[in-house]
């Protein structure tokens, strides 16, 4: 893939970066930064991968979007999107794709459960599209989208499987977008509301709620650099996103919580372990820059009431609209950490020049040219690694950044309940003639086997890990590349619909069955 291609990948997937100084005194004192990058061995043994082994009780999972399967962009009273306006608009993304139809989940979903079912799963991250519940956003909810979740969820249940519902997965109504976007802090009451009506209608079957999917990179990547909707490029808008997203984790983590007794709520956030690039004093301080802002900074929102370290200057309340008595609306501690594995990175100290353009943001991940453009607040330089293989998508290969991020979240928070969210790769193999039509992904088995024996060495060494999401249950529609990737361990042939298992798949359904990576 060239060059456009994995800057664009590295900023769709990763996090951001921004300063800092001051601190939750248990995180700093128990949160050394990994060796230096060169230090890491990076293979696993087939003698590791042999003795992995699970918990009995272990969730194995798949996990979807809603804008990304769903399709019926229009049906039963579902309002726009922002993602809708963006596929609809003209240049934003790869092949003029749109998600009109993806994998038409919506009228598909039975056949989809039931792949969940034959592959021996325990837990089905899906998300819910805010437009089919609150067509503009705010007000009474539309009963034709309650009602479809309703039979989604009933269905995941029938299948002896958990639901997992993530609250928003990057669809905000446009109508919301039109009032302002996430910069606007009243959508933090918005989003509480929306997401006690899904509690009310819904609390009594779903336990396992997330309000956010990758805080960090929609905010980022909608408002600080503009490849996302809404396309706005501004530190100060990104900054005042990513606030009020904070803001709404606290209030919506109430609201739920006062809708449903049962719930228990964590997280889906987008996390890279930051290897520094040297063994530097500079290099060290700045890939702890990079967890603070990409990683945990709206973790700590949640648990600590605060923002981490994330800036070489003091944190910049005033820009992102910081009121008194906020840290009380943030806080809000959640029953279990979730988080996102694809790949790592290696930083760097991005140096003590100058910025060149008062307050305008330069993408840290996505920049050309780190050397004259960089954002002014985090300073840091996030590099996508080569060393090792890498997928169709173009990220590196590192099986052992999962046992280095599960131990470190696991040790900086006082050993939580973990569940690993998603984690995936993308392998552009189809069916094969030549293999009565089925699908030979043999490097997507070999990612996961690897990964996974790593994570299992983290739960060896004490990590409470207790559930894993592979994405995707089914290719799907993959934001701004559209069709070009497939992320799925189902192959969907988008002409007709049909599915069919790749061979990862029903290797990952062997794992599920015995708990063991040679199945
Ligand atoms: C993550 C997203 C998910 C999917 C995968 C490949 O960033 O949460 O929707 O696009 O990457």
């Amino acid at each position: 893939m060239g060059m456009n291609r994995r800057r664009f990948v590295a900023a769709t997937l990763a996090t951001a970066g921004a300063a800092l100084v001051k601190a939750p005194p248990a995180a700093a004192a128990s949160s050394p930064t990994y060796p230096p990058a060169q230090e890491v061995p990076g293979a696993v043994s087939a003698e590791a991968v042999a003795a992995a082994h699970f918990p009995e009780d272990f969730l194995w999972g798949m996990a979807t979007a809603a804008f990304q399967v769903e399709g019926a962009w229009r049906e039963d009273g579902k309002g726009e999107s922002i993602w809708d306006r963006f596929v609809h608009t003209t240049g934003k993304v790869k092949g003029a794709a749109t998600a009109d139809m993806a994998c038409d989940s919506y009228h598909f979903y039975p056949q989809d459960i039931a792949i969940l079912k034959q592959l021996n799963q325990k837990s089905f991250r899906f998300s819910i599209s805010w437009p089919r519940i609150q067509p503009d956003g705010t007000g009474a909810a539309n009963q034709k989208g309650l009602d479809h979740y309703s039979r989604v969820v009933d269905a995941v249940l029938e299948a002896g499987i958990r639901p997992f519902c993530t609250v928003y997965h990057w669809d905000l109504p446009q109508g919301l977008e039109d009032r302002g976007g996430w910069p606007n802090r009243d959508l933090a009451g918005y989003f509480a509301d929306y997401a006690g009506i899904l509690a009310k209608h819904l609390g009594d079957r779903i336990t396992v709620w997330a309000p956010f999917n990758m805080p960090w990179s929609f905010t980022w990547m909608g408002y600080g650099v503009g490849v996302f909707p809404p396309g706005r490029a501004s530190y100060r808008d990104f900054l005042r996103a990513a606030h009020t997203v904070s803001l709404a984790q606290g209030e919506a983590f109430r609201a739920i919580k006062a809708a449903s007794s049962k719930a228990l709520v964590g997280s889906a956030y987008g996390m890279a372990p930051a290897y520094p690039k040297t063994g530097s004093a500079e290099d060290r301080a700045a890939a702890d820059r990079y967890h603070a802002m990409n990683n945990v900074y709206f973790l700590d929102a949640a648990m600590y009431g605060r923002y981490p370290d994330a800036f070489v200057v003091p944190t910049p309340y005033e820009l992102m609209g910081y009121r008194a008595g906020d840290d009380k609306i943030m806080r809000a501690p959640l029953d279990w950490i979730g988080f996102h594995y694809y790949t790592r990175r290696i930083v760097s100290d991005a140096g003590g020049s100058a910025h060149p353009g008062a307050g305008a943001s330069f993408g840290t991940e996505i920049e050309e040219d780190t050397a004259g453009r960089r954002d002014p607040y985090t300073r840091f330089h996030a590099a996508m690694p080569t060393e090792g293989p890498l997928t169709d998508a173009g990220l590196e290969i590192w099986p052992r950044g999962i046992y280095d991020l599960v131990t470190r979240i696991s040790r900086e928070y006082n050993h939580p309940i973990i569940e690993i969210t998603e984690s995936g790769c993308s392998y552009l193999d189809s069916p094969y003639e030549k293999e009565n039509g089925h699908v030979p992904d043999q490097r997507r088995i070999a990612f996961f086997r690897e990964e996974l024996a790593e994570l299992a060495r983290a739960i060896q060494d004490g990590a409470r890990v207790r559930a894993f999401h592979a994405w995707s249950l089914l290719d799907n529609f993959e934001w701004a590349d559209g069709y070009a990737e497939r992320y799925g361990l189902t192959y969907v042939d988008f002409r007709d619909q049909q599915r069919t298992i790749k061979d990862s798949g029903l290797w990952y359904g062997r794992v599920a069955a015995s708990n063991r990576l040679e199945a």
